[in-house]
């Protein structure tokens, strides 16, 4: 029970990793709070838990769904001890077919969304002397990959904006905790968007082999008890990190010969 009573706020619960966070947290004790848009699919969620649950519904793109979320938590449990930004949405087009609006859209949710909440939350967290913020990036947030250009570029943006978090709020003892995953088994895939904005609706064969969701969860949760800095979580596509950072021309071979969907 290394969360008993700890109010624990994740969005992107109604479905994925976000789903498979909220049963690890809350059989490990903690209070949730789990948001996202669809409300049945979080009603789900909860029927699941036996413990404190409260459905806070949540676009993060729309500002005032925002700050309506913000004092919703505020309200009912009077603070939070640890923000999960977990929620997102993937792309799957080449760069040259992505419409703007598509390239705005992902960053709107990826990055503009998230960092709207964590900036409403903090000071509260800041009064009440401290607390933990995750965010899940991807292992695309360290290197680019085929079909994925503003899919890589959000995640990207969301390590400048946290790791700056980290340095700036080292005097608030606010731990954020950034979470990179490779391929993880969810539908991550099937909620992507093609270049012109349509839902890409499959599940690709290199989702289909990932990690499973549970064992995902499981680390991140330890990885967030233990205030790690940065992790990355995956199979053998953790290890072009490696390559990317000692042996980038080696990455760039492989990278561009890796199957995107
Ligand atoms: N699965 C992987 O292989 C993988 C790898 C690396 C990183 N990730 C990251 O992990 C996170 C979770 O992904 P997943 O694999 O669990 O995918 P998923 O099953 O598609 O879950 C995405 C979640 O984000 C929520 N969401 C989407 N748009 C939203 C919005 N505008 N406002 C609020 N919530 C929104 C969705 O809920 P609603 O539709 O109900 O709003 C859903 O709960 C994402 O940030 C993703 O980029 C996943």
């Amino acid at each position: 029970m290394r969360f008993q009573d700890k109010i624990v706020w994740i969005t992107g619960a109604s479905s994925g990793i976000g789903e498979a966070l909220a049963y690890r947290f809350a059989s490990e004790g903690a209070k949730l709070i789990i948001s996202s848009r669809r409300e049945q699919e979080l009603q789900r969620v909860k029927e699941k838990i036996s413990g404190e649950c409260l459905i806070i519904c949540l676009d993060l793109t729309d500002s005032n769904s925002v700050d309506n979320a913000v004092n919703t938590a505020i309200e009912h449990y009077g603070k939070v001890d640890i923000l999960v930004n977990n929620a997102g949405i993937s792309q799957r087009a080449f760069a040259i077919d992505t419409q703007e609006i598509v390239d705005r859209k992902i960053m709107e949710v990826n990055y503009f969304g998230t960092i709207n909440l964590t900036k409403k939350l903090l000071p509260y967290m800041i009064n009440n002397g401290g607390g933990q913020i995750a965010v899940i990036t991807s292992l695309v947030g360290k290197f680019g990959f085929p079909l994925r250009s503003a899919y890589a570029a959000s995640k990207h943006a969301l390590h400048g904006f946290f790791e700056t978090l980290q340095l700036e709020l080292k005097p608030h003892h606010i731990y954020t905790t950034i979470i990179c995953p490779g391929r993880i088994k969810t539908n991550v895939s099937l909620h992507a968007l093609n270049g012109d904005g349509s839902v890409y609706g499959k599940m690709d064969a290199g989702q289909e082999k990932g990690m499973k969701v549970e064992d995902c969860a499981q680390k991140i949760v330890n990885a967030i008890y233990q205030k790690h800095r940065e992790i990355y979580i995956g199979k053998a596509d953790t290890l072009m990190i490696y390559l990317k950072r000692y042996l980038p021309s080696l990455f760039h071979f492989i990278a561009s010969r890796i199957k995107p969907l």
